[in-house]
């Protein structure tokens, strides 16, 4: 027997996480790192949050066991996930039509939620916007899904183009999914209005198509609730949708791997065996998710003094990444760099797209050790007042200047 002569070819490094790998292996000193969506303070580091720091000193003190976890995870954590994504008193909770499975991660949320379509029959189609995160395309043709694109931007890239969007998902089949950024659409930045929510939540209804909502970001763009209007706009009564949640950003806990799939039905009834197949499917994924990362966020959401800890951190971090994005505009016209960049300063989420050829990229990596994801996405919360001068005078070489 031999390993697959495929085994013996390289895979194409991954279009995000293989960049980090780079750029780690970059040897030059001034190197500038806007590849993965990672926070960073203005010294450049990641740093854990207090009440993270708070929260894990209560369960080290408190642990007596690492016993395996339910298949969907801690109870508690769901209740309260749930919870902030939907709210605590809204229909869907309070009928117990929601149901959340904790995952590791929003990654694993996504393909725990294409397992369970799969494996229960659903539809082979997916949309997702074009652009959209690398990770969903190749997530979701692995789950054996074939995907189509609806369009986003307009021609700026700066807008949605409400029409073409609604048009393109206006030609889906009833059980066809559509994958939509719940806020701070990544890589774009740009989000629906509330009127463009409730054309989409009219939409998937007429049509009978079923929403699966990545939120990877609720806090990052508008706040807690804000960031989570649109969700609503879907979450009518009766509507049926997936939800995938991620902390690795809000909590700073990336290395944790914390986040989770909330499935809304019908009924409780039909949220309960569309449980038993979300644990079927994750059984012969992962069999259980690990531990901490879900503890951390559990005792943070139901602790008085650490939930509005965090909530205050959350906030700072959202408003140092606004600042970031009013700095980089601000950069890119006193270099008099063509292209109107004044939107990037109102968008939201860690991400903006500079609408970039693949020349251009590869020169900000080979000629100035600038890493940035195809297209020209920048991780805006990867500035620093240090690093933002170096990739402006980079991508005025790499651009022109006006
Ligand atoms: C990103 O888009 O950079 C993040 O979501 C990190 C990742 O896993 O790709």
């Amino acid at each position: 027997m031999s390993l697959p002569s495929l085994s013996r070819v390289a895979a194409p490094p991954d279009p995000i996480l293989g960049l980090a790998e780079a750029f780690r292996n970059d040897p030059r000193p001034d190197k500038v790192n806007l590849s993965a969506g990672v926070f960073v303070d203005e010294t450049g580091k990641t740093p854990m949050l207090a009440s993270v720091i708070e929260a894990e000193r209560r369960l080290a003190d408190a642990a007596t066991t690492k016993l395996y976890l339910p298949i969907d995870g801690n109870a508690v954590y769901r209740d309260l996930v749930r919870e902030l994504a939907l709210g605590k008193d809204h229909e869907a909770v309070t009928s117990g039509r929601a149901l959340a499975t904790q995952t590791p991660g929003g990654t694993g949320g996504l393909r725990v939620a294409a397992d369970f379509l799969r494996q229960t029959g659903a539809g082979d189609t997916l949309w997702m916007s074009e652009p959209t995160w690398p990770n969903h395309p190749q997530l979701f043709q692995a789950a054996g899904f074939r995907i189509r694109a609806y369009p986003y931007t307009d021609a700026t890239g700066r807008r949605i183009d409400e029409e073409a969007m609604l048009a393109a998902l206006g030609q889906a089949s009833p059980g066809d999914i559509v994958l939509l950024h719940g806020a701070c659409h990544n890589p774009t930045g740009v989000d629906p209005s509330p009127d463009l929510w409730r054309r989409i939540g009219d939409l998937v209804e007429e049509r009978h198509i079923l929403p699966l909502v990545d939120l990877a970001y609720q806090g990052f763009g508008d706040g807690l609730a804000e960031d989570a209007a649109g969700l609503h706009e879907l979450a009518r009564p009766g509507a049926e949708l997936l939800v995938s949640t991620s902390f690795s950003k809000t909590f700073s806990l990336y290395a944790e791997r914390v986040g989770a799939l909330i499935v809304i039905a019908r009924s409780a009834a039909d949220a309960n065996a569309a449980q038993s197949h979300v644990k079927a499917a994750v059984r012969v994924n992962y069999s259980n998710p690990p531990a901490h990362g879900a503890d951390i966020v559990r005792t943070i959401l139901a602790d008085p003094a650490l939930r509005p800890q965090w909530e205050t951190e959350l906030a700072g971090m959202r408003a140092r990444i606004k600042d970031n994005r009013r700095a980089l505009v601000a950069a890119l016209e006193a270099r008099r760099i063509p292209g109107d960049w004044s939107g990037i300063a109102t968008q939201r989420g860690m991400f903006a797209l500079l609408g970039l050829d693949a020349h251009q990229v590869a020169r900000l990596k080979d000629e100035h050790a600038v890493y940035v994801v195809g297209k020209g996405r920048i991780n805006v919360a990867g500035f620093t007042q240090a690093n933002l001068p170096v990739f402006a005078d980079a991508l005025a070489k790499v651009v022109g200047q006006g």
